[in-house]
């Protein structure tokens, strides 16, 4: 069903919308699949489908070697007046299917979910400067690293819904079409719809967690071969890799 190629790891792309997660696993070296409720003509991934993602993931999950989901945020949102969207479950559910197929996984959502921050990102720490967009990843390995909290000298720009959000030093400035002009730029996205874009993730920071998606890959690659090989069979070691049969 899929062409998934034998030269490089493949991702299953979760809710992808346009593909600005996509985009970012493709430029770290990923094959990306994705799946998405609606039809996605702009999607910048490798292969789209539209399917339920819970579904997709239950039937096709264990055909990836890695897994990112961006379940719906407006539950989980501080920015909107509250409303019950209908979709908070999509998380948790996500998180328990991913957890019992056992290939890596990361999980993106805003800030104010219930999820674990193994990371927080926002624009301020790539070559974004003017975008504030925090959003939080947790991840399978429980990731981690040290980075320099939000700071944003120049006027920010921030992306959602389809103006000039009140209170951004824009207003009044500029109209909306130049507004969106410098939120594509802003995000680093240029092939998107300005609803598209409001959804999505800047590729810069699912490039910097595909790097290390990649090396958890590798390193799970480096293990499986000392099990196959003889080394630590029996062991927790050898019990905590797929991709070989241990000799008994
Ligand atoms: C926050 S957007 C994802 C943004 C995307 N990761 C990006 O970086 O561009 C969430 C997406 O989930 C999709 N969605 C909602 N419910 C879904 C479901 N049950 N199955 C698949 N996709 C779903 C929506 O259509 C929407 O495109």
């Amino acid at each position: 069903m899929f062409k998934l190629p034998i030269d490089r790891p493949s991702l299953l792309d979760l809710f992808c919308c346009a593909g600005g997660a996509a985009r970012g696993y493709q430029r770290a070296g990923f094959y990306v699949v994705g799946v998405d409720i609606k039809h996605q003509p702009n999607y910048a991934g490798d292969e789209f489908y539209q399917a339920d993602a819970l579904q997709f993931l239950v039937e096709h999950g264990n055909q990836f070697d890695a897994i990112h989901a961006s379940p719906p945020c407006q539950d989980h949102t501080r920015s909107f007046t509250p409303y019950d969207h209908g979709t908070a479950h999509l998380l948790p559910d996500t998180r328990n299917i991913l957890s019992s197929i056992g290939k890596p996984w990361i999980i993106e959502n805003v800030p104010g979910a219930p999820m674990r921050a193994d990371f927080l990102l926002c624009g301020c720490m790539f070559k974004l400067p003017r975008l504030r967009r925090q959003r939080l990843f947790e991840t399978s390995w429980r990731g981690f690293a040290l980075l320099p909290p939000c700071h944003h000298p120049d006027p920010i720009v921030t992306v959602v819904g389809h103006g000039i959000p009140s209170g951004s030093p824009y207003l009044g400035k500029v109209n909306g079409k130049e507004y969106s002009r410098l939120a594509r730029l802003a995000m680093g996205i240029d092939w998107m719809t300005r609803d598209e874009l409001a959804q999505a993730i800047p590729p810069a920071y699912t490039e910097y967690l595909g790097g290390q998606l990649m090396n958890v890959l590798g390193a799970n690659r480096r293990l499986s071969n000392k099990a196959c090989s003889g080394f630590g069979v029996g062991s927790s070691v050898s019990n905590s890799v797929g991709g070989c049969t241990p000799n008994r």
